[in-house]
């Protein structure tokens, strides 16, 4: 990567982290920064690490090699040689068997997934070593990653024996970026795609940009927009194009990431002539294998297309009268020769299908299911709306029995305060990831859905852009980088991956360490909070999505782009019906989940408006009625962001270097001026509704957790997720006040809202990793 300047030019002395903290960084490095580590930690290191031995030379051995030299240099402070042979104990040897004898001879028993690795302490001709060892080079440079992450957040390397296997298989990136370098939803400059000047010339960006996602187990990117047929989007299928395209998967091949295409669907005719784009029509379906045969002669290992059809403008089947289904087998028909995969995108919501929008896709891809090919995910976003900070899960999780499905996350922080927000969407991920929709019982997970054997995927719309730091906000790059953890393997916490996170691209002591991660804890439950808790969405204004509208009706052609469609809100209550004697989408999931939702007593809270027309004076487990929880969670979000503008973030003025420092700082002081708007705009424009006054509202603070009573109520706690699930039950202490419970029942949670319920107290909320 980019060096900054302090790098260049210092060695790593005291000097050195004097230098950086007052000169600062530019965040282009990343959590690749490879600075030193903690003297504490450093002979133990430098005794575990003395040589590498690499006896493999293609490009993906030598891209893990240079890393890991370059990685332990930063980090130990001391080149480190490279050898051909292992000459003393601290050797790190790594490679596949086919590629090295030392890996081969040492009979590690490999997966075949040539992605999984094993990183194992063992012994080889006396010396004790480091293997890094796998079936296949890419699990090699992966499994290079992992070791350097082990220093870079100071954990033991010795005894090793990890084992890591992905669980799903195509991780990718998905681009919005347009031919001019405009990125649609992008907020960190232009897109890093630089069309006009190749294939001729490569920016250094390109590799950096594969070794980033390298690091976190991304393999593939699709590279445009999924709105082709805008602007000057046409000509991604061209020749000219192609070479290009093929100029980047050239660079991204040694780091294991395969390029993708977004398709105009209309390319046949656009590009090719044709009279039409019919997907029956036997020109049209000679076209796209032309097409295919094109592509793989220039990119043999090319992963394939991504459809966006009928939606928002695009072209796609129905334009032909034909079904999505039709349309998608048109493409995979062409592409299963090569191998290619064809991910035909979910997000359509089709006015003729139902009033009701959250039903739509569900309703039209659910009648299609067992009519697409083998080789044909459905690619589906979180939600069955767009994107929102929170929604219920999407149906079609547990919706299709014979079709792929893939789901798509937005990395860039479209509807979540853009670059701007400090708002870590781990936690977010991982609601809905972790989300039981009870399709084969209990605990059909959507995570385990989305896994297979053959075709499994997760996306993540990418938030990269040319501005020098890759994602706008520093602490943007926490979401790029949870987004691949995750993707890698779902069962992480959001914690451990913030934990990681925090280390590599902050620091280790524990000051910065435990402030970061209590900020990004709660920062997204404080941005579903000032954007409209308990069920709100929607309510963005018009078009770029940013600041509040919630009275937005000036689009008569389509109701569901103006805010009243969502939030319904009027004297008797706010939300939308959806439940059975409403729109009756509560039908598209599974008992229990079907008659939770369907009853408003029954229904989290945190989903009320999304499923129930709820009366303003509709009393709350909380022990408040629905308006004043409503305004408490204004308040509260925007009291969130208040302690990291304020309190939290400038306490690290000291520990984190200059330029990032003020960097961040800007950026938060913006927010929360924005978290004030939000609270005051929804407050005021809801009131005149409720016609209620707007309760006092208290900030929690450290008093709230002060041990004020001990409790008497021996009755078992139970504690339940916000979809209504039973996770824990916990046997109370005799004599341990309330607010140990609560501290002993946080310390056993993942972070995360919870509510817990005990005989004889009202139901109450924990929200935990959560520190004001
Ligand atoms: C949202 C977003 C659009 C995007 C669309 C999509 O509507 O605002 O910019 O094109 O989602 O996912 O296709």
């Amino acid at each position: 990567m980019r060096k900054t300047e302090s790098r260049k030019t210092l060695s790593l002395t005291l000097l050195f982290l004097l230098a950086v903290s007052s000169f600062g960084e530019n965040g282009y490095d990343l959590w690749l920064r490879y600075v030193s580590v903690e003297t504490s930690h450093l002979s133990q290191y430098q005794s575990a690490a003395t040589e590498i031995v690499f006896e493999g030379t293609s490009e993906t051995m030598e891209a893990a090699k240079n890393e890991l030299l370059a990685g332990l240099e930063g980090l130990l402070g001391q080149a480190v040689p490279d050898q051909s042979a292992v000459t003393s104990n601290g050797a790190i040897v790594a490679g596949t068997p086919e590629n090295s004898p030392i890996i081969n001879g040492l009979q590690l028993d490999l997966d075949a997934d040539p992605e999984s690795y094993k990183i194992v302490s063992t012994t080889y001709s006396g010396n004790s070593i480091i293997a890094i060892a796998s079936s296949g080079e890419t699990g090699v440079l992966y499994g290079t990653f992992h070791l350097l992450r082990l220093i870079q957040t100071g954990e033991s390397i010795s005894g090793l024996n990890i084992n890591e296997k992905p669980k799903i298989k195509r991780r990718l990136l998905n681009h919005w970026d347009n031919e001019d370098r405009s990125v649609e939803r992008g907020y960190a400059g232009k897109s890093l795609w630089k069309w006009s000047e190749l294939p001729g010339k490569i920016d250094d960006r390109y590799k950096d940009y594969a070794r980033t996602c390298a690091s976190i187990g991304i393999n593939g990117t699709v590279l445009n927009n999924v709105n082709c047929n805008i602007g000057n989007n046409k000509n991604m299928l061209t020749t000219s194009y192609l070479q290009k395209v093929k100029a980047l998967a050239d660079v991204f091949r040694p780091y294991g990431v395969k390029v993708y295409l977004s398709a105009l669907f209309s390319a046949p005719q656009v590009l090719g002539g044709l009279g039409t784009a019919d997907p029956t029509n036997s020109s049209v379906q000679q076209w796209w294998k032309n097409k295919c045969d094109e592509i793989y002669q220039l990119i043999p290992d090319f992963g394939g297309f991504l459809v966006k059809a009928n939606s928002e403008g695009q072209p796609g089947p129905k334009t032909y009268g034909k079904t999505h289904a039709q349309g998608a087998n048109c493409l995979a028909d062409a592409i299963a020769p090569h191998g290619g995969v064809v991910i035909w995108r979910a997000f359509v919501y089709d006015n003729e299908v139902d009033a009701d929008r959250m039903k739509r896709a569900y309703k039209e891809f659910k009648a299609l299911d067992g009519d697409f090919s083998s080789n044909v995910i459905i690619q589906a976003k979180n939600g069955p709306f767009d994107f929102q900070p929170r929604e219920p899960v999407h149906p079609l999780f547990n919706g299709l029995d014979h079709t792929y499905v893939g789901a798509e996350l937005q990395i860039t922080k479209e509807y979540l305060g853009q670059s701007i927000h400090l708002v870590y969407l781990a936690p977010m991920w991982k609601e809905i990831l972790d989300f039981d929709t009870y399709r084969d019982g209990e605990g059909s997970t959507v995570a385990k859905y989305l896994e297979s054997d053959t075709l499994s995927m997760i996306a993540g719309v990418a938030n990269t852009g040319s501005d020098m730091n890759w994602c706008g906000l520093h602490f943007n790059q926490a979401n790029w980088y949870a987004f691949g953890r995750l993707a890698w393997d779902y069962t992480l916490s959001s914690n451990k991956i913030a934990d990681e996170w925090t280390k590599m691209t902050w620091g280790w002591t524990t000051t910065i360490v435990s402030t970061i991660k209590k900020m990004l804890a709660g920062s997204h439950e404080a941005c579903v909070n000032y954007t409209g808790a308990l069920g709100l969405g929607g309510i963005f204004a018009y078009n770029h999505h940013y600041g509040p509208d919630p009275g937005f009706n000036g689009d008569p052609s389509h109701p569901d782009w103006n805010s009243v469609y969502w939030h319904k809100a009027d004297n008797q209550g706010l939300g939308y019906d959806r439940t059975t004697s409403g729109s009756n989408f509560v039908s598209q999931y599974f008992s229990p989940n079907k008659e939770m939702y369907n009853n408003i007593e029954t229904c989290p809270i945190e989903y009320l408006c999304w499923f129930h027309h709820v009366p303003w004076n509709y009393e709350l487990e909380t022990g408040k009625i629905f308006w004043d929880e409503l305004c408490y969670r204004f308040y509260d979000g925007a009291y969130y962001v208040s302690i990291m503008d304020t309190v939290q973030w400038p306490s690290l003025q000291s520990n984190i270097d200059g330029q990032r420092y003020s960097e961040v700082k800007a950026k938060l002081d913006q927010h929360l001026i924005d978290a004030k708007e939000w609270r005051d705009v929804c407050i005021n424009y809801f009131k005149q509704f409720s016609n209620m006054p707007v309760p006092a509202y208290e900030p929690p603070t450290a008093v709230s957790f002060r041990p004020v009573k001990k409790s008497k109520n021996l009755n078992p706690i139970k504690v339940f997720n916000l979809q209504g699930k039973l996770i824990s039950v916990i046997t109370p202490k005799k004599d341990m006040h309330l607010a140990g419970h609560k501290k002993m029942i946080s310390s056993r949670l993942n972070q995360g809202i919870y509510i817990i319920r005990q005989k004889g107290m009202k139901p109450m909320k924990i929200v935990t990793g959560i520190g004001y």
